[in-house]
């Protein structure tokens, strides 16, 4: 896939999954963001870059850890997400997080001013992840630290048909690449390829809990990044997918929902 034209498909994605994120996600993306979060390891005083950050999920716990003497600088390729993160910010009485649209690979960031850096299940959608890598670690001090989340291998991933299902019906493929880097040892690769050291990783087994039908495929259409394509879905397509997605995930109905596995690779690594 064209790079340009992945960034404005997730650009322009997540912008329409904005409203149904947190409703979807929030829960299910919970134990991956807590283990990258302990990573991490972000402490008070200092200064943390997120990239991808959506709606601030992270951006709000990274807040908690480093108190009022640190600081967040949150980054997203979607307009509407980095807005609904100031808002909550706003809401919460937050100075002391800021967040600018910036495209992964292209942070528009100078100098390597940041004690730690962080990216909770963005990676999968960047055109170059060790780009991405790169330009994080770039903007760290020496001896500063590095962690990424990502969604694990694909067989592992009981929703995975979410992209077929989508891709059959549009011209070109949502996520060409979302379950590489959860692959084998591909984020551990992508972070030596970006220059990374101190490399460890852990991968982690979920249940994504859905208590109905409707909160199934609310997550899996409205809330994530096949967005885009199923907005402009007619009504008997959205019919069509929906009846394919459930069928894909009947092995995992439990009472009137599911309990759909899951996995993520959690990596983190220091800037030497
Ligand atoms: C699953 S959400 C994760 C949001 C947040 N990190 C969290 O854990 O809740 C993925 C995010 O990646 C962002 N994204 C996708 N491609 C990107 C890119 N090339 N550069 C920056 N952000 C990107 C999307 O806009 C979206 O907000």
């Amino acid at each position: 896939m064209d790079p340009r034209l992945q960034r404005r498909v997730q650009r322009y994605g997540w912008d329409k999954a904005v409203g149904d994120y947190e409703t979807g996600w929030r829960q299910q993306l919970e134990p991956a963001q807590s283990l990258l979060l302990d990573m991490l390891a972000a402490r008070p005083g200092e200064r943390v870059l997120e990239v991808a950050c959506g709606t601030g999920l992270v951006s709000f716990r990274v807040i908690d850890a480093v108190g009022e003497q640190g600081s967040v600088v949150g980054t997203d390729i979607s307009g509407e997400m980095v807005e609904a993160a100031r808002r909550l910010a706003a809401e919460r009485g937050i100075t002391n997080a800021k967040f600018e649209r910036a495209d992964a690979e292209d942070l528009k960031l100078d100098g390597d001013v940041f004690d730690a850096a962080i990216c909770a299940l963005g990676l999968m959608y960047v055109p170059d992840p060790v780009q991405a890598l790169g330009e994080m670690r770039r903007r760290l001090k020496p001896g500063g630290r590095i962690a990424a989340a990502v969604w694990g291998a694909r067989a592992n991933c009981g929703w995975a048909e979410i992209f077929p299902i989508t891709d059959a019906r549009v011209a070109s493929e949502v996520c060409p690449m979302f379950f590489h880097l959860g692959t084998g040892d591909m984020l551990a690769h992508s972070f030596a390829a970006a220059g990374c050291t101190d490399i460890r990783t852990e991968r982690l087994a979920v249940k994504l809990s859905y208590p109905s039908e409707d909160d199934a495929l609310a997550a899996a259409f409205r809330g994530g990044p096949v967005a885009l394509a199923y907005s402009r879905f007619d009504d008997a397509t959205k019919r069509a997918v929906h009846a394919e997605y459930l069928q894909s995930i009947t092995d995992y109905r439990v009472e009137q929902g599911y309990e759909i596995p899951g996995e993520f690779v959690v990596a983190a690594g220091a800037n030497s």
